[in-house]
Protein backbone atom coordinates (compact mmCIF):
# COMPACT_ATOMS: atom_id res chain seq x y z
CA UNK A 1 0.00 0.00 0.00
CA UNK A 2 1.46 3.47 -1.07
CA UNK A 3 0.73 6.45 1.12
CA UNK A 4 2.38 10.31 0.80
CA UNK A 5 3.78 11.47 4.27
CA UNK A 6 7.13 12.46 3.06
CA UNK A 7 9.07 13.71 0.36
CA UNK A 8 10.83 10.18 -0.29
CA UNK A 9 7.45 8.44 -0.75
CA UNK A 10 7.46 10.76 -4.36
CA UNK A 11 11.12 10.78 -5.22
CA UNK A 12 12.32 13.68 -8.07
CA UNK A 13 10.54 11.90 -10.78
CA UNK A 14 6.97 11.86 -8.32
CA UNK A 15 7.53 15.41 -7.60
CA UNK A 16 7.01 16.26 -11.59
CA UNK A 17 4.61 13.96 -12.05
CA UNK A 18 2.16 15.66 -9.07
CA UNK A 19 3.16 19.32 -10.19
CA UNK A 20 2.23 18.39 -13.96
CA UNK A 21 -1.28 16.95 -13.26
CA UNK A 22 -2.07 19.77 -10.75
CA UNK A 23 -1.29 22.13 -13.17
CA UNK A 24 -3.09 20.41 -16.19
CA UNK A 25 -6.20 20.17 -13.49
CA UNK A 26 -6.40 23.64 -12.91
CA UNK A 27 -7.31 24.14 -16.41
CA UNK A 28 -9.61 21.46 -17.05
CA UNK A 29 -11.07 20.02 -13.36
CA UNK A 30 -11.25 16.21 -13.66
CA UNK A 31 -15.16 16.35 -12.41
CA UNK A 32 -16.11 13.44 -9.74
CA UNK A 33 -12.92 11.34 -9.29
CA UNK A 34 -13.73 10.55 -5.64
CA UNK A 35 -16.88 9.79 -6.30
CA UNK A 36 -18.02 7.09 -3.16
CA UNK A 37 -14.82 7.62 -1.34
CA UNK A 38 -14.62 8.35 2.33
CA UNK A 39 -11.35 10.46 3.84
CA UNK A 40 -11.06 10.56 7.57
CA UNK A 41 -9.24 13.80 8.93
CA UNK A 42 -7.78 13.38 12.38
CA UNK A 43 -6.20 16.69 13.62
CA UNK A 44 -3.80 16.37 16.96
CA UNK A 45 -3.38 19.97 16.19
CA UNK A 46 -5.25 23.10 14.51
CA UNK A 47 -5.76 24.27 10.91
CA UNK A 48 -6.85 26.68 8.29
CA UNK A 49 -5.91 25.84 4.76
CA UNK A 50 -4.86 22.11 5.31
CA UNK A 51 -8.24 21.40 6.72
CA UNK A 52 -10.48 23.28 3.76
CA UNK A 53 -8.29 22.51 1.11
CA UNK A 54 -8.82 18.63 1.77
CA UNK A 55 -12.25 18.96 2.69
CA UNK A 56 -13.17 20.85 -0.39
CA UNK A 57 -11.05 18.49 -2.54
CA UNK A 58 -12.63 15.44 -0.99
CA UNK A 59 -16.01 17.29 -1.57
CA UNK A 60 -15.57 18.76 -5.19
CA UNK A 61 -14.21 15.56 -6.12
CA UNK A 62 -17.90 13.84 -5.45
CA UNK A 63 -16.32 12.36 -2.26
CA UNK A 64 -16.66 12.81 1.67
CA UNK A 65 -14.48 13.72 4.49
CA UNK A 66 -15.26 13.16 8.08
CA UNK A 67 -12.79 14.98 10.45
CA UNK A 68 -11.66 14.12 14.02
CA UNK A 69 -9.97 16.72 16.38
CA UNK A 70 -8.20 14.70 19.32
CA UNK A 71 -9.22 15.92 22.21
CA UNK A 72 -12.03 18.11 20.88
CA UNK A 73 -15.12 15.72 20.96
CA UNK A 74 -12.76 12.62 20.29
CA UNK A 75 -10.64 11.47 23.00
CA UNK A 76 -7.13 12.54 23.72
CA UNK A 77 -4.96 10.02 22.51
CA UNK A 78 -1.95 8.39 24.40
CA UNK A 79 1.06 7.66 21.87
CA UNK A 80 4.02 6.89 23.93
CA UNK A 81 4.62 2.69 22.85
CA UNK A 82 4.66 1.38 26.70
CA UNK A 83 3.01 3.96 28.58
CA UNK A 84 1.05 3.33 31.84
CA UNK A 85 -2.04 4.90 30.99
CA UNK A 86 -3.15 7.00 34.26
CA UNK A 87 -3.31 10.38 32.50
CA UNK A 88 -5.85 12.21 31.15
CA UNK A 89 -5.74 10.19 27.81
CA UNK A 90 -8.10 7.23 28.30
CA UNK A 91 -6.99 5.89 24.11
CA UNK A 92 -3.90 4.84 22.86
CA UNK A 93 -3.13 5.38 19.41
CA UNK A 94 -2.63 1.61 18.49
CA UNK A 95 -6.60 0.87 18.82
CA UNK A 96 -7.90 4.20 17.95
CA UNK A 97 -5.81 4.04 14.14
CA UNK A 98 -6.66 0.62 13.34
CA UNK A 99 -9.98 1.28 14.35
CA UNK A 100 -10.23 4.44 12.23
CA UNK A 101 -8.78 2.40 9.27
CA UNK A 102 -12.08 0.04 8.93
CA UNK A 103 -14.64 3.00 8.50
CA UNK A 104 -12.64 4.99 5.82
CA UNK A 105 -10.56 4.55 2.36
CA UNK A 106 -7.92 6.93 3.44
CA UNK A 107 -7.25 8.43 6.56
CA UNK A 108 -5.07 12.10 7.02
CA UNK A 109 -3.00 13.06 10.15
CA UNK A 110 -2.11 16.11 11.54
CA UNK A 111 0.16 16.28 14.22
CA UNK A 112 3.42 18.83 14.87
CA UNK A 113 6.38 18.50 16.28
CA UNK A 114 7.57 18.31 20.02
CA UNK A 115 10.05 20.99 19.76
CA UNK A 116 11.85 18.92 22.56
CA UNK A 117 13.93 17.10 20.47
CA UNK A 118 14.95 17.85 17.06
CA UNK A 119 16.06 13.68 16.29
CA UNK A 120 12.84 12.35 17.87
CA UNK A 121 10.45 14.82 15.88
CA UNK A 122 12.38 13.69 13.02
CA UNK A 123 11.62 10.29 13.43
CA UNK A 124 8.35 10.95 13.28
CA UNK A 125 6.74 8.51 15.66
CA UNK A 126 2.47 9.07 15.22
CA UNK A 127 2.47 9.43 11.54
CA UNK A 128 4.80 6.49 11.18
CA UNK A 129 1.99 4.62 13.70
CA UNK A 130 -0.61 5.39 11.23
CA UNK A 131 1.35 4.08 8.39
CA UNK A 132 1.75 1.10 10.32
CA UNK A 133 -1.42 0.29 11.62
CA UNK A 134 -3.90 1.83 9.42
CA UNK A 135 -4.55 -0.60 7.24
CA UNK A 136 -5.76 2.38 4.27
CA UNK A 137 -3.41 4.35 2.37
CA UNK A 138 -2.54 7.52 4.93
CA UNK A 139 -1.87 11.32 3.54
CA UNK A 140 0.34 14.15 5.82
CA UNK A 141 -1.51 16.94 6.79
CA UNK A 142 2.12 18.26 8.46
CA UNK A 143 3.88 15.95 10.52
CA UNK A 144 6.27 16.37 13.10
CA UNK A 145 9.14 16.28 10.02
CA UNK A 146 7.19 17.21 6.50
CA UNK A 147 4.78 19.23 5.78
CA UNK A 148 4.63 17.30 2.40
CA UNK A 149 1.78 19.11 0.86
CA UNK A 150 2.35 22.65 1.40
CA UNK A 151 5.94 21.58 -0.33
CA UNK A 152 4.46 20.58 -3.57
CA UNK A 153 1.85 23.87 -3.40
CA UNK A 154 4.98 26.01 -2.57
CA UNK A 155 6.93 24.52 -6.15
CA UNK A 156 3.59 24.49 -7.83
CA UNK A 157 2.92 28.37 -6.95
CA UNK A 158 7.27 28.59 -8.17
CA UNK A 159 6.33 26.43 -11.54
CA UNK A 160 3.44 28.88 -12.26
CA UNK A 161 5.36 32.42 -11.77
CA UNK A 162 8.68 31.76 -12.48
CA UNK A 163 8.34 28.59 -15.37
CA UNK A 164 11.35 25.89 -14.89
CA UNK A 165 12.57 25.52 -11.63
CA UNK A 166 15.94 23.39 -12.60
CA UNK A 167 18.91 25.92 -11.45
CA UNK A 168 16.46 28.48 -10.51
CA UNK A 169 17.69 30.49 -7.40
CA UNK A 170 15.51 30.23 -4.16
CA UNK A 171 15.77 31.69 -0.82
CA UNK A 172 14.36 30.52 2.36
CA UNK A 173 14.96 33.43 4.51
CA UNK A 174 14.54 32.57 8.51
CA UNK A 175 12.18 34.87 10.25
CA UNK A 176 10.83 36.56 13.80
CA UNK A 177 8.37 34.94 15.58
CA UNK A 178 6.30 35.03 19.17
CA UNK A 179 7.97 31.92 19.53
CA UNK A 180 9.94 29.11 18.14
CA UNK A 181 7.54 27.38 15.61
CA UNK A 182 8.04 23.22 13.89
CA UNK A 183 10.76 23.01 11.19
CA UNK A 184 8.29 20.90 8.88
CA UNK A 185 7.20 23.50 6.95
CA UNK A 186 11.46 24.64 6.22
CA UNK A 187 11.90 21.11 5.82
CA UNK A 188 9.45 20.38 3.01
CA UNK A 189 10.28 23.70 1.40
CA UNK A 190 14.27 22.62 1.37
CA UNK A 191 13.30 18.78 -0.16
CA UNK A 192 10.47 19.98 -2.76
CA UNK A 193 12.72 22.78 -4.17
CA UNK A 194 15.94 20.50 -4.66
CA UNK A 195 14.03 17.60 -5.99
CA UNK A 196 12.46 20.46 -8.42
CA UNK A 197 16.28 21.35 -9.32
CA UNK A 198 16.03 24.74 -7.82
CA UNK A 199 18.93 26.03 -6.81
CA UNK A 200 18.05 26.54 -2.96
CA UNK A 201 19.63 29.31 -0.56
CA UNK A 202 18.95 28.41 2.94
CA UNK A 203 19.63 31.80 5.23
CA UNK A 204 18.68 31.60 9.26
CA UNK A 205 20.68 33.26 12.44
CA UNK A 206 23.50 31.21 14.05
CA UNK A 207 22.01 28.34 16.00
CA UNK A 208 18.67 27.73 14.20
CA UNK A 209 20.36 24.71 11.38
CA UNK A 210 17.53 22.38 9.73
CA UNK A 211 17.67 18.72 10.89
CA UNK A 212 20.97 17.20 9.14
CA UNK A 213 18.92 14.19 7.65
CA UNK A 214 16.69 16.48 5.56
CA UNK A 215 19.57 18.46 4.70
CA UNK A 216 21.71 14.95 3.45
CA UNK A 217 18.39 13.98 1.35
CA UNK A 218 18.23 17.33 -0.32
CA UNK A 219 21.57 17.34 -1.39
CA UNK A 220 20.45 13.66 -2.64
CA UNK A 221 17.71 15.20 -4.02
CA UNK A 222 19.34 18.17 -5.76
CA UNK A 223 22.07 15.68 -7.25
CA UNK A 224 19.77 13.81 -9.27
CA UNK A 225 17.77 16.97 -10.24
CA UNK A 226 20.57 19.60 -11.56
CA UNK A 227 19.46 21.89 -8.23
CA UNK A 228 21.98 22.30 -5.30
CA UNK A 229 21.89 23.47 -1.78
CA UNK A 230 23.82 25.71 0.25
CA UNK A 231 23.55 27.26 4.01
CA UNK A 232 24.79 30.40 5.15
CA UNK A 233 24.05 33.08 8.16
CA UNK A 234 24.25 35.82 5.27
CA UNK A 235 20.72 36.80 4.42
CA UNK A 236 21.64 39.70 1.65
CA UNK A 237 24.02 37.20 0.12
CA UNK A 238 21.83 34.10 0.02
CA UNK A 239 18.88 36.67 -1.35
CA UNK A 240 20.94 38.28 -4.23
CA UNK A 241 19.50 37.54 -7.43
CA UNK A 242 17.31 35.49 -5.91
CA UNK A 243 13.44 34.72 -7.92
CA UNK A 244 11.62 33.65 -4.89
CA UNK A 245 12.04 34.73 -1.48
CA UNK A 246 10.15 32.17 1.26
CA UNK A 247 10.01 33.59 5.10
CA UNK A 248 9.06 31.37 7.51
CA UNK A 249 10.21 30.62 11.78
CA UNK A 250 11.29 27.70 12.66
CA UNK A 251 12.86 27.29 16.00
CA UNK A 252 16.63 26.61 17.17
CA UNK A 253 18.48 22.74 16.89
CA UNK A 254 17.55 21.14 19.86
CA UNK A 255 21.08 20.29 20.15
CA UNK A 256 22.40 23.70 20.05
CA UNK A 257 20.07 25.60 22.13
CA UNK A 258 17.91 23.82 24.86
CA UNK A 259 14.20 24.20 24.52
CA UNK A 260 14.13 26.50 28.00
CA UNK A 261 15.88 28.53 25.60
CA UNK A 262 14.49 28.69 22.57
CA UNK A 263 11.97 31.39 22.98
CA UNK A 264 14.80 33.57 24.08
CA UNK A 265 16.95 32.65 21.24
CA UNK A 266 14.06 33.59 18.89
CA UNK A 267 13.37 36.81 20.65
CA UNK A 268 16.99 37.71 19.90
CA UNK A 269 16.81 37.69 16.28
CA UNK A 270 13.58 40.52 15.73
CA UNK A 271 15.83 41.82 13.22
CA UNK A 272 15.21 38.98 10.75
CA UNK A 273 11.43 40.74 10.09
CA UNK A 274 10.94 40.40 6.54
CA UNK A 275 10.88 43.79 4.83
CA UNK A 276 10.63 45.48 1.71
CA UNK A 277 14.32 46.27 2.28
CA UNK A 278 14.52 42.76 2.25
CA UNK A 279 13.02 42.06 -0.35
CA UNK A 280 15.11 44.45 -2.56
CA UNK A 281 18.27 42.40 -2.27
CA UNK A 282 16.45 39.61 -4.25
CA UNK A 283 16.16 40.14 -7.99
CA UNK A 284 13.82 42.93 -9.06
CA UNK A 285 10.84 40.34 -10.24
CA UNK A 286 11.55 38.16 -7.61
CA UNK A 287 8.23 36.34 -5.78
CA UNK A 288 7.46 36.41 -1.73
CA UNK A 289 5.89 33.46 -0.02
CA UNK A 290 5.10 32.82 2.87
CA UNK A 291 2.46 29.09 4.11
CA UNK A 292 0.47 31.26 6.24
CA UNK A 293 -0.98 31.56 9.00
CA UNK A 294 1.65 34.57 9.10
CA UNK A 295 2.08 37.34 12.15
CA UNK A 296 2.18 40.37 10.19
CA UNK A 297 4.74 42.74 11.49
CA UNK A 298 6.29 40.26 13.79
CA UNK A 299 7.60 37.58 10.76
CA UNK A 300 6.65 39.61 7.84
CA UNK A 301 5.91 43.50 6.82
CA UNK A 302 2.34 44.44 6.01
CA UNK A 303 4.21 45.92 2.82
CA UNK A 304 5.70 42.89 1.79
CA UNK A 305 2.23 40.62 2.22
CA UNK A 306 -0.14 43.85 0.72
CA UNK A 307 2.58 44.06 -2.18
CA UNK A 308 3.18 43.04 -5.68
CA UNK A 309 5.51 40.58 -5.39
CA UNK A 310 3.58 38.66 -2.98
CA UNK A 311 1.98 35.32 -4.23
CA UNK A 312 0.92 33.81 -0.41
CA UNK A 313 -2.88 33.54 -1.72
CA UNK A 314 -1.87 31.87 -4.80
CA UNK A 315 0.26 29.30 -2.59
CA UNK A 316 -2.27 28.93 -0.49
CA UNK A 317 -5.08 27.78 -3.36
CA UNK A 318 -2.45 25.60 -4.57
CA UNK A 319 -2.65 23.08 -1.39
CA UNK A 320 -6.11 22.56 -3.42
CA UNK A 321 -4.85 21.94 -6.16
CA UNK A 322 -2.04 19.47 -5.56
CA UNK A 323 -3.73 17.50 -3.04
CA UNK A 324 -6.65 16.58 -5.53
CA UNK A 325 -4.02 14.76 -7.37
CA UNK A 326 -2.67 13.14 -4.44
CA UNK A 327 -6.05 11.92 -3.00
CA UNK A 328 -6.74 10.43 -6.49
CA UNK A 329 -3.56 8.72 -6.53
CA UNK A 330 -4.29 7.08 -3.01
CA UNK A 331 -8.15 6.39 -3.23
CA UNK A 332 -7.66 4.95 -7.13
CA UNK A 333 -4.59 2.96 -6.16
CA UNK A 334 -5.72 -0.82 -6.80
CA UNK A 335 -7.57 -1.93 -3.13
CA UNK A 336 -5.87 -4.44 -1.57
CA UNK A 337 -8.11 -7.06 0.45
CA UNK A 338 -9.05 -5.41 3.53
CA UNK A 339 -11.51 -4.75 5.89
CA UNK A 340 -12.29 -8.81 5.41
CA UNK A 341 -12.63 -10.59 8.68
CA UNK A 342 -13.94 -14.39 7.99
CA UNK A 343 -13.24 -16.30 10.90
N1 LIG B 1 -0.13 26.29 5.71
C1 LIG B 1 -0.90 25.55 6.51
O1 LIG B 1 -0.70 24.32 6.69
O2 LIG B 1 -1.95 26.23 7.05
P1 LIG B 1 -2.88 25.70 8.23
O3 LIG B 1 -2.01 25.45 9.43
O4 LIG B 1 -3.91 26.77 8.44
O5 LIG B 1 -3.51 24.41 7.77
Amino acid sequence: MRHFTRLSDLGVSGVEAVLGAALAWKKQPPGAHLRDQLLGMVFFNPSLRTRASFEAAMLRGGGHAIVLEVGGGVWKLEDRAGAIMDNDKPEHIREAIPVLGRYVDALAVRTFASLADDDADAADPVINAFRELAGVPVVSMESAREHPCQGLADLLTIRERCGATRGLPVTLVWAPHIKPLPKAVPHSFLLTAAAAGCGVRVAHPPGFDLHGEVLEEARRYAAESGGSVTVTHDRNAALAGSRVVYAKNWGPATKSVPPAEAAAQVAAHKDWLVTGKTLAAAAQEAIFLHCLPVRRNVEVADAVLDGAHSRVLDQAENRFHVQRVLLHDLLNQKKEARHVHVA
